[in-house]
């Protein structure tokens, strides 16, 4: 799924792939003796749909676009609609800035935490406290047997089960090492981090959760934000029951791949995303790869639900603008001001983070 490339049979000619090469970043040709930064490609975007301009439209003028419903569900914002895509629904500016803020720390340290696993797990088994490490400019390295490298200094230690052990390192100890073990730094394996689990693990190699692996549940304010979000696409007095969560991380030039979340027995209960960070182009598509998807962007504070019908709807990420102009990332960085925040801010300026709650059972 991550990545957009080869995303089924027939995949250069469905209307969804066409749609994702679109907005898809690509960079200019240039000659070779160009010493100029490679350009990104201009990408048409009028057809993009502007949750926060439909807001802003709606909230002065009562206005809507065709096509587009705001929804009377006592929400403190308002909710919207579409109307050929039951099941949909987006709140732009659903989250304030302090509480996007409380998120992007969170994804950032907490969640990517044990017994959550990450992406990083296949490789090099849980790994504890990577943020802090790369912020410590520390670099893991792997031991070359069980005793002779171990060093009780060290912050934060990984194992991945079998006789493979990486550990973090001060710089400098690390590159003595380099010669003979293998090293990567903490900067990098936090640029690398895709995704993170949170309660119900999700194995990402059998598309399924796996009940037998260790959790820990879903933080509980993060389970009352996803049951108060929730509530629009929820049937008249039940409640959202949040067991599991999907942390996405994209960078520069990373995408999230057309696909459906179907792994969850009760396709009644929405889905519940959250967008930080960068501007993204989202695609909702339809119950084919060959239905026209609709274009929107999102941006940080955002939120979508899908449920009912929409279950069954292709979706992905296209696009995160990444570049300062576009990322719209402003309003968290007067939140961010404190030097203590300084890493936040840095990771967050070309980045974005989707957190995707989900009631499994
Ligand atoms: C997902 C997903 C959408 C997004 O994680 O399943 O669809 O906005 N994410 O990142
Ligand atoms: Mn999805």
């Amino acid at each position: 799924m991550y990545g957009s490339d080869g995303a089924g049979d027939n995949a250069e000619r469905t209307a969804f792939r066409k749609a994702e090469k679109k907005y898809k970043l690509y960079y200019e040709e240039h000659s070779k003796s160009s010493k100029k930064k490679k350009q990104p490609q201009q990408v048409d975007l009028s057809e993009v749909l502007d949750p926060k301009s439909i807001s802003e439209s709606y909230n002065q003028k009562g206005e809507l676009p065709p096509g587009i419903v705001a929804v009377n569900c006592g929400f403190n914002r308002p909710v919207f609609r579409l109307e050929d895509r039951p099941g949909f629904y987006f709140i732009p500016g659903a989250l304030t800035v302090e509480e996007q803020c409380q998120w992007i720390r969170a994804s950032l340290r907490k969640f990517p935490q044990p017994p959550n696993r990450t992406n990083h797990n296949a490789i090099y088994g849980p790994i504890r406290n990577l943020f802090v490490a790369a912020q410590e400019g520390k670099v893991l390295v792997e031991e070359e047997g069980s005793d002779n490298c171990l060093d009780s200094e060290s912050s934060a230690s990984v194992s991945n089960g079998d006789a493979h052990r990486w550990k973090f390192y001060e710089e400098d100890i690390a590159r003595s090492r380099a010669k003979s073990c293998k090293s990567v730094s903490a900067s990098v394996l936090l640029r690398k981090l895709r995704w993170s689990t949170l309660g119900l693990q999700f194995d990402w190699s059998k598309r399924n959760y796996d009940v037998s692996l260790p959790y820990n549940k879903i933080p509980d304010a993060l389970c009352q934000l996803a049951k108060r979000m929730a509530e629009p696409a929820m049937p008249i007095g039940e409640e959202f029951r949040p067991e599991a969560a999907i942390v996405n991380y994209f960078g520069l030039g990373d995408t999230l791949g057309g696909h459906l979340d179907d792994m969850e027995a009760d396709w009644s209960k929405p889905i519940v995303s959250m967008s930080l960070g960068c501007k993204a182009i989202f695609l909702l598509g339809g119950k084919s790869r060959q239905d026209e998807p609709l274009a929107m962007f999102l941006r940080s504070g955002d939120v979508v639900l899908m449920a009912g019908e929409a279950r069954e709807c292709f979706h992905g990420v296209p696009r995160v603008f990444t570049d300062e102009e576009n990322a719209e990332v402003t309003p968290l960085e007067s939140q961010f001001l404190h030097i203590d925040d300084h890493c936040y801010l840095e990771y967050i300026r070309t980045s974005r983070i989707n957190i995707n709650i989900r009631q499994v059972f």
